[in-house]
């Protein structure tokens, strides 16, 4: 098929994979009439609502809105981009598809420049390398390594290597390769300055960080004695940015499936530690929470996790973020508590394998670890102070399904606190009511279901997949409903982030009444001035519980919320809300429907505004996603 542009094979995908037995192999469907129906897998119902025609080869879903053809079928429910699912469908049909057909000009543009850096990184690494295992140039190095117990073997495994003190070393041997040094800038590895280009890494270990694959993306790089920064990394480039890999996954992959779990700890060392030890299941987040890239990755290999991080508060706030992600994504997340002052580095070598596995064996549930870190933060020798540690964890408690979990919670709350279980269970079930209650007045809540932004190619242009990369109710309505939490999460931590949020969400609508009235709330608190965040005696009655709540969320995940990144995603949800009006309102001036069709200057017109969105959001797609 490679003969074939993009066009013809998207069709010939779409003409060997006949929609009907393609679904049928995820639903159950029953023959009506001249559709079939099922029960929809994109939301939960009892009684069927997801149609597939044969004659149109297109789903829809009454309940929630979804529908598409078997190419957005494939992706919605196994998760893939565009040129994914079409090769997942080309691979059922024993179809032969030339990947390279599908891509845009932009598309091939983006993959060569990442080729670019990855290629230039390989040959980095290659240098650094070189010159560690010199007699002369990588003794001091050596000596370093030997000195932190890492042995030659482990070195080859991680690839480590040294960058010389030259300031130019590097510079140079790009230049006699006849390699672009501003190519070479761009991939982060030397700097342009008013006196020419000069090494980014000098006098520092060389820590490889690749990808799954065992490409290399980016090097982190020690400094070996004190000074400051104890490690410097490689900045953004279109292959890196901090946060997309977790170090040493290349390593521990195999270990990581065949033990069914990995370990998270901080640092590089401790990775490298871990795995000459003979722990080879351990990864490394960099520095100090965990991403989402980096969960997602992770869950290709294992549901469950481990983390292993330092004793120190640092340590502990990011933790608490880092498993709020986890469990989001569905993953079973343990903490493992080290001895205080120690990493996983420290404490292998110091007390040896043994200790670092008991550790891990030991480690604790959410439930338990969250309520050690609520206790050990809340004053519990008074009775207010015991109140208020009781209503700090009902939230928690809410998240627990199992009711004999539950009940084994409380026991333990009870005891910690010292307060009768049947205190905290009277306290439960009017935190529940009312969660219960409120739940209903919000009820977006409950149906709202978060798709990940995906699009349809055709041609040159993207074309939104129906009901994705939002958050929908079961009207089919969009909403930012959980970015829109995180602001006013941002906005109780930080006075001053209100002035920017209130700016950055100009002209954009709030996409439910009670974080609205919250936020504005807040406004008119903040001009009276006073303490930040403020009392919830300061707030509108109505508007306490989702304060409470808040400041619950705020109190477990310390860590400042993302702000920009939320923005961006509002924004770009808002493009996409858009998108979906107009097409709608162009579909309907189209097949001549009920309402009164547009004329075709507001048709031209409306079709430009449409193109116009397109370009908007094809920009902001690109500038932060990679290819598949
Ligand atoms: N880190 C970083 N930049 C810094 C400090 C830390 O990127 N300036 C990241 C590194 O990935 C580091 C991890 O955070 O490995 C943990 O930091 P830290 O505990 O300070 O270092 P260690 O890993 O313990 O390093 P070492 O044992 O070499 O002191
Ligand atoms: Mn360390």
């Amino acid at each position: 098929m490679a003969h074939l542009n993009q066009e013809e094979i998207i069709a010939e995908v779409k003409r060997n994979n006949e929609i009907v037995s393609v679904i049928s192999e995820y639903v159950t469907l029953k023959e009506r009439g001249r559709s079939h129906l099922g029960l929809c897998p994109f939301h939960q119902e009892k009684t069927p609502s997801f149609t597939v025609s044969r004659d149109k080869q297109l789903y829809h879903c009454f309940g929630c809105g979804a529908g598409g053809d078997v190419i957005s079928f494939i992706m919605q429910l196994e998760n893939l981009t565009f040129p994914q699912a079409l090769r997942f469908l080309a691979e059922r049909a024993n179809l032969d598809v030339s990947l390279s057909a599908l891509e845009t000009p932009g598309m091939k543009k983006a993959k060569q420049e990442q080729e670019w850096v990855f290629r230039l990184h390989h040959l980095a690494a290659a240098y650094y390398r070189k010159v560690l295992s010199d007699p002369a140039m990588g003794r001091k190095a050596r000596a370093y390594l030997e000195a932190r117990g890492i042995k030659p073997q482990t070195v080859e495994e991680f690839f480590l290597g040294y960058a010389p003190p030259s300031w130019t070393a590097l510079v140079e041997l790009l230049r006699k390769k006849g390699i672009s040094l501003d190519r070479a800038e761009k991939a982060g590895l030397v700097i342009g300055g008013a006196e020419g280009f000069y090494n980014r890494f000098r006098d520092r270990l060389i820590f490889p960080i690749m990808t799954p694959q065992g490409k290399t993306a980016a090097f982190g790089a020690r400094i070996m004695g004190e000074g400051q920064p104890k490690y410097l990394n490689s900045p953004d480039t279109p292959v890196f940015h901090k946060g997309k890999y977790l170090y040493g996954l290349y390593q521990a992959r195999e270990a990581i499936r065949a033990a069914g779990k990995a370990v998270i700890v901080e640092g590089y060392l401790d990775v490298i530690q871990a795995h000459q030890a003979g722990i080879e299941y351990v990864v490394a987040s960099l520095g100090t929470a965990l991403t989402r890239d980096q969960i997602k990755t992770l869950k290709r290999y294992t549901q469950q996790v481990v983390i292993a991080y330092d004793a120190d508060s640092a340590g502990q706030a990011a933790t608490v973020r880092g498993l709020d992600l986890l469990r989001q994504e569905g993953v079973d997340v343990r903490v493992a508590k080290l001895p205080a002052g120690d990493d996983p580095d420290t404490l292998i070598k110091r007390e040896g394998k043994e200790a670092f596995v008991q550790t891990i064996a030991e480690a604790k549930d959410l439930f338990s670890f969250k309520l050690e870190y609520l206790l050990q933060h809340a004053e519990i020798s008074t009775a207010e102070g015991k109140a208020k540690a009781v209503k700090k964890v009902l939230p928690l408690l809410a998240r627990v399904d199992s009711v004999v979990a539950r009940e084994a919670y409380i026991k333990t709350l009870a005891q910690e606190i010292g307060v009768s279980e049947e205190a905290i269970y009277i306290e439960w079930r009017r935190f529940w009511d009312n969660l219960r209650k409120n739940k209903q007045r919000l009820d977006i809540r409950q149906a709202a279901r978060y798709t990940k932004p995906e699009f349809t190619q055709t041609n040159n242009s993207f074309r939104l997949t129906q009901n994705s990369g939002v958050l929908s109710n079961t009207k089919g309505e969009t909403t930012n409903f959980q970015l829109e939490r995180e602001v006013l999460r941002g906005c109780l931590q930080e006075n001053n982030n209100l002035e920017r949020i209130n700016e950055a969400l100009s002209g954009i609508k709030w996409s439910n009444q009670q974080y609205e009235a919250l936020f504005d709330n807040l406004l008119h608190i903040a001009e009276v001035g006073g303490d930040w965040p403020p009392t919830e005696s300061k707030i509108n009655p109505e508007l306490r519980f989702l304060f409470a709540e808040l400041m619950a969320e705020n109190e477990l995940s310390p860590l400042p919320v993302d702000l920009e990144g939320c923005f961006r995603q509002i924004k770009r949800n808002q493009l996409i809300r858009e998108i979906q009006q107009i097409q709608k309102e162009i579909a309907v001036t189209a097949e001549e429907k009920e309402g009164k069709p547009l004329s075709s200057g507001e048709l031209q017109e409306k079709l430009l505004l449409l193109n116009e969105l397109h370009k908007q959001l094809r920009q902001e797609f690109s500038s932060f996603s990679g290819l598949i």
